[in-house]
């Protein structure tokens, strides 16, 4: 008898890091799949912070919480081992919303095979949420122009990493947020960012001023936190905001308080929230929009791998310290 491992989430989290006592880990018996099914081995877990949210019961959530007791939610990418299933043969490559788990049974709704010759990190970590997510948000809120500023936080993370690239092929003055000089650097020397801020060490307000001298176009909104506030001052008129996400409040007791409205009137600006579950109709075109730029060599990427499904549990805590270089994956 072969068994495998899974993890439920069994509690709620409170205001603070994620700890080990929010999970069950089962060990069980590897599930034959019956008529029409498949079984994958998981090979590669991806991590987003997204799942913070997921955990939580939150009723005005664009997506329903994992239920307690249900296995995690996740996206990730795997094997075909077994399969009943006529569209799929032992060996395929798949990928689609997996969960914290060895394996899984599927009737293949939701898996896609991955496109020939792409390995499962590339697919993750550009063609999967965090290249969906660069693309239609700057391409579908940002309305970006050559020539223009953009400011982009959490700049050195799998989202604005490759938002800053997109915005950098396509002529933009690029400057990229990020919380220490390793990352500020890398988004400059290796992804040619034409500027870069350190939030935790740099006078913001200077800095920015130096780097955005005829003001900022577009602020791609990753994390909140301190930098918000600076970049809203300098705001061009007919800016765009696009807000992706809020990381530095994910985890707060108490939400931080955002910039007054009045500059929104006087320089016409749009703010723009959007979640991606809105968008995976637009799949298809998201990707032929984003495929040649990655094609093109203008888009690179690194990966933060961790080993074995149960690093996946303090994994988490890493996209709140900064402890991420590049787009986390479980690898299993
Ligand atoms: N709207 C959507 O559909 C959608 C889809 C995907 C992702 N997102 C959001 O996009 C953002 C980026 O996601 P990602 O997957 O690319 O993660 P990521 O940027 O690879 O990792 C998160 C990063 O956030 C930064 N951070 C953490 N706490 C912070 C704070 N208090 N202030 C400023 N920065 C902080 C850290 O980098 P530093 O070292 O630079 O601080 C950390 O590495 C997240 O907010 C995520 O929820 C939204």
């Amino acid at each position: 008898m072969s068994t495998y491992t899974r993890i439920n989430l069994v509690a709620r989290p409170a205001p603070g890091p994620i700890t080990a006592d929010l999970f069950e880990v089962v060990q069980d018996e590897i599930p034959v799949p019956g008529p029409g099914e498949i079984l994958v081995k998981q090979t590669h877990m991806s991590l987003d912070p997204a799942m913070i949210g997921w955990m939580n019961a939150d009723p005005e959530s664009y997506i329903p919480p994992v239920a307690l007791g249900d296995v995690m939610r996740s996206s990730g990418a795997g094997t075909v081992v077994e399969s009943n299933h006529p569209d799929f043969a032992v060996g395929d490559k798949v990928r689609g919303m997996t969960g914290w788990t060895e394996y899984l049974v599927s009737k293949g709704e939701g898996l896609n095979k991955l496109p020939e010759g792409l390995d499962e990190e590339t697919v993750l970590a550009v063609f999967a949420l965090p290249g969906l997510t660069a693309t239609q948000g700057l391409y579908g809120f940002g309305d970006p122009k050559e020539g223009e500023t953009i400011v982009v936080s959490g700049a050195a993370g799998s989202v604005g990493s490759i938002v800053g690239q997109l915005a950098k092929a396509d002529g933009l003055n690029v400057i990229g947020v990020a919380g220490d000089d390793e990352k500020c650097k890398w988004i400059v020397d290796e992804l040619g960012f034409d500027g870069a801020i350190n939030y935790k060490t740099d006078d913001i307000a200077a800095k920015l001023e130096e780097l955005a001298p005829r003001g900022v176009d577009i602020y791609f909104e990753n994390t909140g936190g301190p930098i918000q506030q600076h970049v809203f001052d300098r705001m061009n008129a007919h800016g765009r905001i696009i807000v992706c996400g809020m990381i530095a409040d994910y985890t707060a007791a108490k939400p931080s308080p955002g910039p007054n409205w009045i500059p929104l009137i006087k320089k016409r600006i749009t703010v723009r929230g959007f979640a991606m579950p809105d968008h995976y109709g637009d799949v298809p075109a998201l990707l032929e929009k984003l495929t040649p730029y990655v094609m093109g060599g203008k888009i690179k990427y690194r990966t933060h791998v961790l080993e074995g499904l149960e690093s996946a549990i303090d994994g988490l805590n890493l996209f709140f310290t900064g402890g991420n270089r590049g787009k986390l994956i479980v690898k299993l």
